[in-house]
């Protein structure tokens, strides 16, 4: 038996990682810790709310008190780290929540880790290398974060690994590309773009659309984080992605033909201050372990287009919130 705490469990790809060990890992106990920000939210856990296996701790990672009585409750092993704020552009406008969560928070968990001897793994961010203008990210090139959100993931990869080097923490860290799929708050480009779709709204694309990203199916990334976790070397980064780009554009043209509306709903707006316009990820470190993912960038969309279109009880309840608020300050001015 295992007990894993899930740190940010109740967010996008945490809830889809706790699904997914769930059915991979019978035996294992799985404690969601979160803090459940206007990012977190229970309905992302609610079809595995009585799943014995499973239990939830409302809590910040900043508070090393309360996150010690979880570890000490639970009898933790393991710490999975996806706890952060993530959004780029509300780094852009308040990066304070950022530095805190991402930053320290992250050594928090370390603390607790070093002190309770458990293992480590940090779900990370491809954002940390920074716009890549040609070739692909290797798991050994520089860190050059270009906004706060990156700058804070950054400052994560480095304190854990000073805490490998220094401590002999057992640690590891995936580094994802941008993930699609269920449940993901529809501030991040892919739901945003297929909600307003839905609802005949514009399609709000930053700059001249040309920036490039790798998009991959959240339960590859899953896959690929477990993988990372259980056969992954101490003190080892391990990039995750399909290892193929696609511009920003093209996947707007996509979501409204898979949804059949008219590309007059795409406009461009005025772009993010600092944009990175190429992510792009060398994957062959993970894949060297036996990891490739299932999905292509087509199938993923396709996906998670369908499970947007078939649960609006999810994502209309979120837009109707503070969201609003929200996306007047983000997009208004735009
Ligand atoms: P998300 O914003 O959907 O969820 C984040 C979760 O963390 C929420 O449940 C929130 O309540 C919780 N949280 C925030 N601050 C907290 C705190 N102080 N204490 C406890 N819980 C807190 O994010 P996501 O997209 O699921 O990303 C999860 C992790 O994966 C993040 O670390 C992110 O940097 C990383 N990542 C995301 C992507 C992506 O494409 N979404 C890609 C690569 C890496
Ligand atoms: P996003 O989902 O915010 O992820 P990332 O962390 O990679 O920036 O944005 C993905 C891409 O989509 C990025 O190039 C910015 C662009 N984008 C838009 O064009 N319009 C939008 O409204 C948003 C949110 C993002």
């Amino acid at each position: 038996m295992r007990n894993l705490l899930i740190t940010g469990g109740a967010g996008f790809i945490g809830s889809n990682l706790v699904r997914y060990m769930l059915r991979k890992h019978p035996d294992y106990h799985l404690v969601v810790y979160d803090k459940l920000t206007y990012a977190g939210n229970l309905d992302n856990l609610r079809d595995i709310a009585s799943d014995r296996r499973y239990a939830f701790v409302k809590g910040d990672i900043c508070d090393a008190e309360a996150v010690e009585s979880a570890i000490r409750d639970h009898k933790i092993d393991t710490i999975v780290n996806l706890a952060a704020e993530t959004h780029v552009d509300r780094s852009i406008m308040d990066p304070d929540a950022f530095i805190k969560t991402d930053v320290y928070g992250t050594y928090v968990l370390l603390e607790a880790a070093k002190k309770f001897g458990l293992r480590y793994h940090q779900v990370g961010t491809d954002e940390v290398y920074g716009w890549v203008e040609k070739g692909s990210s290797r798991e050994t090139d520089g860190l050059m974060p270009r906004s706060p959100y990156a700058a804070s993931k950054a400052g994560a990869d480095l304190l854990i690994h000073a805490y490998f080097v220094t401590y002999q923490v057992p640690v590891t860290i995936t580094r994802g590309a941008n993930n699609i799929g269920p449940y993901q708050y529809p501030e991040k480009v892919v739901p945003l773009f297929i909600t307003n779709a839905i609802d005949n709204l514009p399609l709000p694309v930053y700059g001249d659309g040309r920036q490039m990203r790798d998009y991959q199916y959240v339960l590859d990334h899953c896959e690929g984080i477990d993988l990372a976790l259980h056969q992954g070397k101490p003190g080892e980064v391990y990039n995750v992605g399909t290892g193929r780009e696609t511009v920003n554009l093209e996947m707007a043209r996509l979501v409204l033909k898979l949804l059949n509306k008219p590309e007059s709903l795409i406009q461009h707006v005025a772009d993010r201050p600092g944009h990175d316009r190429r992510y792009s990820l060398d994957v062959s470190k993970l894949s060297g372990l036996g990891w490739e993912p299932a999905h292509t960038f087509e199938e993923a969309l396709e996906k998670t287009v369908q499970w947007y279109v078939e649960n609006e009880w999810w994502w209309r309840k979120i837009k109707s919130g503070d969201y609003k608020e929200y996306y007047r300050k983000q997009y208004a001015g735009r």
